[in-house]
């Protein structure tokens, strides 16, 4: 099945589990809110292209995998966008989870979907119980403190932070729990793996950057210009557009130089290739070309 569809189906199966008779009704529609329609599933796509590179000989364990960091990115967006966070009304396009549905079920929804990551873990992985144990190890280091995204939302609290640790926990962090969890779900060491998702993340994160600072809300789909607003680390600012661009560009050779030996390793350089082209929109590119 396509990448795409496995994972649009895993994830509501998921979501369908949420939504149990019994589940508050309002509180279930803001879950299948947050995660439907999505938006890039970047990070779950990922997730499968390094379990196909390393055999992936247990399709219901990198599915798991592949949600639980999606729930969580999902979960992630709904706390960030909350008032005392980056009080932001829109996210992919629409009203964000606060604005539809108040700030109570916002905070409860991006709590539930960080619970149905690992619930989800727990399900799809439990035939190979030491596997699941490196997934919820891994995918807790992902989410929380020291260096998860609970971290990088924490470091804006801070009086000061360094660009790349801030990047390296809010975003970096989950693309490398879903390189790690894709080759541990698939029985193959997770450690070599790791650089390759930090690299993607950091990557990702300076193309947001890019994005806040030069295109528009109707291009992107969430408000823009928030970080000069709010005072965070934003690469373009601190750097330049042109600096930002060519730490991207540096950042995406070293993902593509750092990809382990594995069987299905030519296969994923053209994927990750063909995914950072798409980083930023193809008029944002041409213009700092
Ligand atoms: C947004 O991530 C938050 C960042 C880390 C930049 P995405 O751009 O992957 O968000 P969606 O899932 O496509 O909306
Ligand atoms: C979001 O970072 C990363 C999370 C941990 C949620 P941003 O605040 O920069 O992302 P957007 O611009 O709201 O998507
Ligand atoms: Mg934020
Ligand atoms: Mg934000």
């Amino acid at each position: 099945m396509d990448a795409n569809r496995r994972i649009e189906q895993a994830l509501d199966v998921a979501v369908a589990h949420l939504e149990a008779p019994g589940a508050p009704p309002r509180l279930a529609e803001a879950l299948r809110y947050a995660v439907f329609p999505g938006g890039h599933r970047i990070r779950p796509r990922l997730c499968l292209s390094v379990a196909r590179a390393c055999g992936d000989d247990d399709p219901l364990a990198s599915d798991a995998a592949a949600v639980a960091i999606e729930l969580l990115h999902c979960g992630s967006l709904v706390h960030d966008d909350l008032p005392c966070f980056d009080d932001a009304p829109l996210r992919r396009g629409q009203p964000s989870v606060h604005a539809a549905f108040g700030e109570p079920l916002a905070v409860l929804a991006g709590d539930a979907l960080i619970v149905a990551a690992f619930e989800t873990l727990a399900r799809g992985a439990a035939r190979n119980p030491k596997r699941l144990a490196a997934l919820v190890g891994l995918v807790a280091r992902a989410a929380g403190s020291p260096a998860g995204i609970v971290a990088g939302q924490a470091w804006e609290s801070e009086p000061t932070v360094a660009l790349t640790e801030y990047q390296q926990a809010k975003t970096g962090a989950l693309f490398a729990a879903a390189t790690v969890t894709g080759a541990a779900a698939a029985g193959a060491p997770s450690l070599p793996w790791r650089l390759l998702g930090e690299c993607l993340g950091e990557a990702y994160q300076v193309a947001d950057d890019l994005r806040d600072v030069a295109c528009r809300q109707e291009e992107v789909g969430k408000p823009v210009g928030r970080d000069v607003t709010l005072g965070r680390p934003n690469a373009a600012a601190l750097l330049g557009m042109s600096g930002a661009l060519a730490r991207l560009k540096r950042l995406v050779r070293e993902a593509i130089e750092v990809i382990p030996d594995c069987p299905g390793a030519e296969t994923l350089r053209a994927e990750i290739e063909a995914q950072t082209r798409l980083f930023l929109p193809a008029s944002l590119a041409r213009e700092l070309a």
